[in-house]
């Protein structure tokens, strides 16, 4: 029996996505801008079923059904499929396992019906599944720009620079909590859109910190790398904590952590944080001081939280 495997990698967006303007189509409010992480890995092996079925995704069995209805409808595919999934890191808690696991099934599905979709093609594919996940289809820092048709053709992530372009660059991640969120993204960002009262204002900020995130990676400049995104990420986490419930889905340690990162720097050593849809913070750091933040962080953390490159 025909079945092939992929491996995909989760990203990390230093420039956030949050919210949509079309929810059907996926399209985004705002383009974004991510790293990807080749420690956090999802592997998925695709083969033909006489029924759909899903195994080991726990994003959400009931959005990768629709996903593969919406597949088989724009490529006028007659199978069904058994998707099965495997993250080496925890799944929905905040650390993107949405992203990797919708990009490996648009990458296995192309490869198993034989369809040669390029990475643009690939791309908005993957964006029925999760916006994140469109940014998932290539590796390195890749932007998502948000495109302006109503159709969604110009909506697309493209890489920008590949994962070779900055090895200095480096994420420590601090796993607080591996338990799955108690809303999804999907949900949480369509309250923030409907209910807080700044929402436009961190649309219109964040768009334009892209070109200045862009040049800043160009020429390695990683304090402004650094500033950029983590202002863009609390300006995020303010929208969801003005919405209406209002979202948090930060823990006592996420504010444990902040403060951590918070006195490195005042004690010089560079470093900066980015949260996403979760507890876990994500450390910005340059190679030559992650060892020194590490050793830190084992004062308040156990070596079993943390996650490296
Ligand atoms: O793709 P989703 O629905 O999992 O949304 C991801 C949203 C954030 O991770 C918070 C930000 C981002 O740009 O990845």
């Amino acid at each position: 029996m025909k079945k092939i495997t992929i491996q995909t990698y989760a990203n990390i967006a230093l420039i956030k996505y949050w919210g949509k303007r079309d929810k059907k189509l996926f399209l985004p409010t705002k383009s974004s801008l991510s790293i990807s992480l080749p420690y956090l890995k999802t592997s998925t092996t695709i083969s033909e079923s006489n029924t759909d079925k899903i195994v080991g995704i726990n994003t959400g069995i009931q959005n990768v059904k629709k996903f593969l209805n919406l597949f088989r409808k724009i490529y006028q595919i007659k199978k069904n499929f058994k998707i099965e999934t495997t993250n080496n890191f925890p799944t929905a808690a905040g650390l993107a396992s949405s992203a990797s696991g919708f990009a490996a099934i648009a990458k296995g599905l192309n490869k198993f019906c034989n369809l040669n979709l390029s990475n643009k093609e690939l791309s908005i594919l993957a964006r029925y599944g999760s916006g994140s996940a469109t940014r998932s289809i290539q590796q390195g820092f890749v932007l998502w720009n948000k495109g302006d048709y109503n159709d969604g053709s110009d909506s697309y992530a493209f890489q920008i620079f590949d994962q070779n372009f900055w090895p200095e660059f480096c994420i420590i991640i601090v796993i607080i909590n591996s338990d799955q969120k108690n809303i999804s993204s999907r949900q949480a960002m369509q309250i923030t859109v409907n209910t807080c009262s700044f929402y436009k204002n961190w649309i219109h900020k964040s768009e334009k910190r892209i070109p200045k995130m862009l040049q800043a990676i160009k020429t390695k400049d990683f304090t402004t790398v650094g500033k950029l995104a983590e202002l863009d990420c609390l300006q995020m986490h303010k929208c969801m904590k003005n919405s209406f419930p209002a979202i948090n889905y930060w823990q006592k340690q996420t504010l444990q952590i902040i403060d951590f990162v918070k006195n490195l720097r005042k004690q010089k050593i560079h470093c900066y944080f980015t949260i996403d849809a979760g507890p876990n913070v994500k450390i910005i750091c340059l190679k030559k001081d992650r060892a020194k933040i590490i050793n830190n962080l084992l004062n308040i953390c156990n070596s079993s939280q943390i996650m490296f490159n």
